[in-house]
């Protein structure tokens, strides 16, 4: 309820630049209207699109129970054609399961179709993402619906893949397990790349100059997080688990990344060979910049560590304090970077907000009790810091002692 009065008033309820200014101006204009009564949004609405969470559950399965619970909802207001569109990525088999739901609860066969539409918007980017996607996937088993969401988005002027629902449910799990494959491979390379004094970043250059490969999600760092990757690569292994298939290669990504979010511990415990009672400063807890979300973040890994070796942890973010003081009230949240580095024998970087990567490195050395910098996100100037006498190591960008 909290949300939707906020959300009339024209307060977005999370951080996305554009965002507000979009939302006001929706809302000026009528074209947007937030509500809680499901039976008028049901009754008005001629395509109602599904956009819950389907997190993980421990098992690695897909906790489908807010997606379960909309279609309990809405199944009791149906009383003419409704176009059922899911945005949410669910694993395949889910378009007929929910067919077959709705008939069970009594919805006349004639009153719906259901369309697997999946999303593949960036968090912080979602504006432009959906203004300018790259494709549109629509998965239909009906003619009927298929013409209504080509209407839908013809003024977006996007190619259109039409195919199967299956096919639909699995080019969303097959794109995020892509994507995150292309990151672990990218990060083992940097890793061998930290043990023979080799460049990562030019690699990564040299490598997306070929085009069947392209640059996109090939910057070495200390790992994906988020809401999609972690969870969907996993949830991928499960469904494939289920029909007999063994995905190594995507268990591999998923692996390479747990060891990758807590490299710079191995890099701090290598160097120092004792962390407790050493204050240890993060640079960043968002999983990436312009964004308030700390879902599966890397320094959410980084911290728990630290902590478990009795190091006192600092921290700085330019959107997240009080989310990460709730989680691990032993640290400190600072509002300005510079008091977050007092008296720190090391600052992590951990996301390339954009303060952080023009930090004032005679600044840092003054606050500083030892000048040491592990950059997880290979955003500081490599010459710069040489010049400065701060002790650096970076991800696959210079030779280290592993
Ligand atoms: C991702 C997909 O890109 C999007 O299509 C899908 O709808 C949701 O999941 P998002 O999680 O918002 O989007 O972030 P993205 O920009 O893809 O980055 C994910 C993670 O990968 C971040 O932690 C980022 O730091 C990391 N990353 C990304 C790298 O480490 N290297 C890269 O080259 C790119």
């Amino acid at each position: 309820m909290d949300k939707i009065i906020k959300l009339n008033k024209g307060i977005p309820t999370l951080y996305e630049r554009g965002l507000e200014g979009l939302l006001k101006e929706c809302l000026q204009s009528g074209n947007i209207v937030f509500t809680d009564d499901i039976k008028m949004a049901v009754e008005k609405s001629d395509v109602i699109f599904i956009t819950v969470g389907t997190p993980t559950l421990g098992n690695w399965e897909v906790d489908l129970s807010q997606f379960s619970e909309v279609i309990n909802e809405i199944c009791k207001y149906i009383e003419s054609y409704k176009v059922i569109v899911n945005k949410s990525t669910v694993p395949v088999g889910t378009q007929k399961c929910v067919k077959q739901l709705l008939l069970d609860r009594g919805v006349k066969k004639e009153n719906f179709d259901v369309i697997s539409n999946p999303e593949f918007l960036r968090e912080g980017k979602a504006i432009y993402d959906f203004l300018n996607a790259d494709r549109i996937v629509i998965g239909f088993d009906s003619e009927r619906a298929r013409k209504i969401m080509e209407k839908l988005y013809k003024p977006f002027n996007t190619e259109i893949v039409f195919t199967t629902p299956e096919t639909a449910e699995l080019i969303k799990y097959a794109s995020n397990a892509f994507l995150a494959t292309k990151i672990s491979f990218i990060n083992e390379m940097a890793n061998l790349c930290s043990k023979v004094g080799a460049d990562i970043e030019t690699i990564s250059y040299a490598m997306g100059l070929d085009k069947r490969i392209s640059p996109k999600f090939l910057k070495a760092g200390i790992g994906f997080g988020g809401s999609c990757f972690p969870k969907d690569t996993k949830a991928l292994v499960k469904m494939a688990e289920k029909y007999g298939c063994d995905f190594r290669v995507v268990k591999s990504a998923i692996e390479v990344n747990d060891n990758q979010r807590i490299l710079p511990v191995n890099i701090l415990l290598n160097y120092y060979k004792e962390l407790a009672g050493k204050v240890i400063t993060i640079l960043g807890l968002t999983f990436k910049p312009n964004t308030d979300d700390i879902r599966e973040a890397p320094s959410l890994y980084i911290i728990r560590r630290l902590l478990d070796m009795k190091a006192v942890v600092k921290c700085y973010d330019p959107k997240v304090s009080d989310k990460m003081k709730k989680i691990f009230p032993n640290i400190r949240c600072y509002t300005n970077l510079y008091d977050s580095l007092q008296d720190s024998y090391c600052a992590i970087i951990c996301t390339e907000w954009e303060e952080i990567s023009s930090i004032d490195l005679d600044k840092v050395k003054l606050k500083m009790k030892k000048p040491v910098i592990i950059d997880g996100r290979n955003i500081l100037d490599l010459n710069k810091v040489k010049d400065s006498g701060i002790v650096y190591f970076s991800i696959g960008r210079e030779r280290q002692n592993l």
